[in-house]
């Protein structure tokens, strides 16, 4: 049960920092998303008050009916701890806590990929799956989010799983096929591996495949060999945003139990 059918989610994101009013029955945004670059150098302070320009485009003076952010990093009961690809002074930072005060009212704060993984669950690819669902986004670096009958395990950091000695992200994030200009059937090949070791260690019954490259899905899904079944994500740039805002939403019901 959601304590609220509208939510708002706040995607933090490397280059852009979003937020959009989600209608949770069936999350579309319910309004256009508002984008603002992310700042530079991303520092907590810098990043908090952007949210908070993000937030007060729908509402200026009201707060939210529940808020979920999303961050790439590791969110353990409210405070980030791990900042790979964001400025490091977010290490071991009380984020919760801090968005809290901030803006007066309490947030929902969580991993981007765990976000994304929950859109999916419930409003994309893995819609009614039962059992095991990895989600994966390919991106500036690999998150992921791991699933079981619905209910999410958070902060898995499968992208930083050691393969072959290096971390899986290094050698298989989105970012690396551009920058290295790795032909797909090369890209294909680094996945594979990556794909294989998760299969091998967790028999997941469902693999999706989220971020951006996600859309030339047909260009490398199909090279690859897995027993999983493996489909792109549906929801696109806007699954951290929907996940966020049904995550607080779930959360707000919860806290009132
Ligand atoms: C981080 C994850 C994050 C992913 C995608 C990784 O480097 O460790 O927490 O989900 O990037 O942004």
């Amino acid at each position: 049960m959601l304590a609220f059918m509208i939510g708002f989610g706040v995607d933090i994101g490397g280059s852009g920092i979003k937020g959009a009013p989600v209608d949770l029955v069936t999350g579309e945004f319910t309004a256009d998303r508002v984008r603002i670059k992310t700042p530079q150098p991303s520092t907590p302070r810098a990043v908090i008050k952007t949210v908070a320009q993000v937030v007060a485009a729908f509402y200026p003076d009201k707060p939210p009916p529940s808020l979920g952010i999303t961050m790439p990093s590791v969110i353990h009961g409210g405070v980030a701890r791990s900042a790979a690809n964001i400025h490091s002074s977010w290490l071991n930072y009380p984020v919760a806590d801090a968005f809290a005060q901030a803006l007066g009212y309490e947030v929902s704060v969580l991993n981007d990929a765990d976000a994304a993984g929950i859109a999916e669950l419930h409003y994309g690819a893995a819609k009614g799956q039962p059992g095991l669902v990895i989600m994966t986004t390919l991106g500036t670096g690999i998150g992921s989010a791991m699933i079981y009958d619905g209910v999410l395990i958070p902060n898995a950091e499968l992208g930083h799983m050691e393969i072959g000695g290096r971390h899986a992200e290094k050698r298989a994030a989105a970012r690396v096929k551009t920058q290295k200009r790795l032909s797909w059937a090369t890209y294909a090949r680094r996945l594979q591996r990556f794909y294989s070791t998760l299969e091998f260690l967790f028999s997941p019954d469902l693999f999706v495949v989220g971020g951006g490259i996600s859309k030339d899905a047909a260009k490398f899904l199909p090279r690859l060999r897995l027993e999983t079944i493996i489909v792109p994500a549906q929801l696109r740039n806007q699954a951290g945003i929907v996940g966020a805002a049904w995550y607080a939403s779930s959360r707000t019901t919860s806290d009132k139990s």
